[in-house]
């Protein structure tokens, strides 16, 4: 039976889960692969490692597992854009295939890595990078292959989402739930990334550029995260019938592609509406598969090391059976030449407003003068609490409008003499007009 010697970058929570899925398993994946698949080098940062580990296979240079004539696959999970990307590419050069769970440099560096694999002519697995152990980028580039994606909407950060469905259960305001989430380790304690939504963005980029076939650059994706979202918005969206996520869309109309992260609301009654807690969840419409949805375990030592491991043994496979590298599938062209991005001021989306006035009659004709002179139609409309001396919520729900119309309209409410506070607009999502 042929080895086949498999090179480790890190060792940290997913580079340990990876070790304990090869140890629990190792006779089912020699027997799927029809090959002995082997670790023959781990580069950790410093020794001794976290976990107990044949001191025979360490390493603290890094280049002699990337260089190593003996490793067939390289596997990184060192994280960050910069010793991981050089090292990556150094894997590449010397004709490794590789695999990384590394979101944010695919995300933002991930045309050089497709193009120097394609180059190169070896395998690059990223299952691990997106949504943990849902195999959705082996469904996006195999699975769904026939399909033009019409549309996809993602819950894509398994942070935002526990914080947002605590929000929403317990009323609490964002900033106690991201202190509670950080003592209890479901938040980094630097949590920009995850509630900026700049890894979903990560995300939303490796996504839609399978997806669309054509490379996206990552600062051309509207992002917004959920820092501003109130408890109070949390229950008016209860109310009218909608929870509050954070979703990673992309959606293909009229030859132009949308991409953006933003809160959003979507009706109670959507499959996403029900993925809660720290789970991820990607709901995709094809024009011949009909709607789809994946969910499970975005994050965590075994979910994310279940996709390293696969994206292992389908390229060991590969290597066993002489099958050429699959680059073809990669986005190796940037975004412009087959994908014309549609800029954020064209959108068309509902819109939940929540404008803070004072109660005086007069209020909404004002209000929903400046609407109808941006042409936009307002859907319904909810006022709570009666007090002259203070402002009061007025909610509303637009039909279908422009967000150039929406920024215009905004711009000149938020000046109204009796509006007190900057406005509160969530855009809607998952509704038919
Ligand atoms: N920080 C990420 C999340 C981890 O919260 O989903 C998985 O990429």
């Amino acid at each position: 039976m042929k080895t086949i010697n498999v090179g480790l970058l890190g060792l940290g929570t997913v580079g340990s889960g990876m070790l304990k899925v090869f140890q629990e398993h190792v006779e089912l994946l020699d027997r799927r692969v029809g090959a002995k698949l082997r670790i023959k080098k781990i580069a950790v940062r410093r020794l001794p490692p976290r976990i107990p580990v044949d001191a025979r296979l360490l390493t603290t240079d890094a280049l002699e597992v990337v260089r190593d004539p003996q490793i067939d696959i390289v596997v990184e999970l060192i994280g960050g854009t910069t010793v991981a990307r050089t090292l990556c590419l150094e894997a590449i050069a010397n004709g490794k295939h590789l695999v990384t769970a590394n979101k944010a440099l695919l995300g933002e560096h991930g045309l050089e890595i497709y193009r120097a694999a394609a180059e190169k002519r070896v395998d690059l697995g990223f299952e691990a990078s997106v949504c943990g152990a849902i195999p959705i980028i082996r469904s996006v580039k195999d699975g769904l292959v026939a399909n033009r994606i019409l549309s996809f909407m993602g819950i894509v950060n398994g942070t935002t989402n526990y914080i947002l469905t605590k929000m929403t259960e317990t009323g609490q305001a964002f900033a106690s739930v991201l202190a509670e989430a950080q003592a209890q380790g479901y938040a980094e304690a630097d949590p920009t990334l995850d509630v900026g939504g700049i890894d979903a963005a990560h995300k939303l980029q490796i996504l839609a550029s399978l997806a669309y076939g054509g490379y996206i650059r990552f600062s051309d994706i509207y992002i917004e995260g959920i820092q501003n979202v109130e408890a109070t918005d949390i229950e008016f969206a209860r109310e009218l019938g909608y929870r509050i996520k954070l979703l990673a869309i992309a959606k293909e109309d009229h030859g132009e592609l949308e991409v953006r992260v933003h809160p959003t609301m979507i009706p109670e009654t959507h499959l996403l509406a029900s993925v809660g807690g720290v789970y991820n969840a990607v709901h995709i419409r094809g024009d011949s598969c009909g709607s789809l949805m994946f969910s499970g375990r975005g994050a965590g030592q075994l979910p994310t090391a279940s996709s390293v491991v696969a994206d292992i043994v389908e390229i060991a496979h590969n290597i066993v059976y002489h099958r050429p590298a699959r680059a073809g599938l990669l986005p190796t062209s940037a975004a412009g030449g087959e994908i014309t991005l549609r800029p954020m001021e064209r959108i068309a989306s509902r819109y939940y407003l929540r404008i803070m006035a004072v109660d005086k009659p007069g209020v909404l004709s004002k209000v929903s003068g400046v609407l109808g002179e941006n042409s936009i139609s307002i859907a319904s409309m909810i006022q709570k609490g009666r007090d002259e001396a203070a402002a009061v919520p007025i909610v509303m729900l637009t039909h279908a409008a422009v967000e150039g119309d929406m920024r215009r309209s905004l711009q000149r409410i938020n000046t109204l003499d009796v509006v007190a506070q900057e406005t509160t607009c969530i855009r809607v999502e998952g509704v038919e007009d």
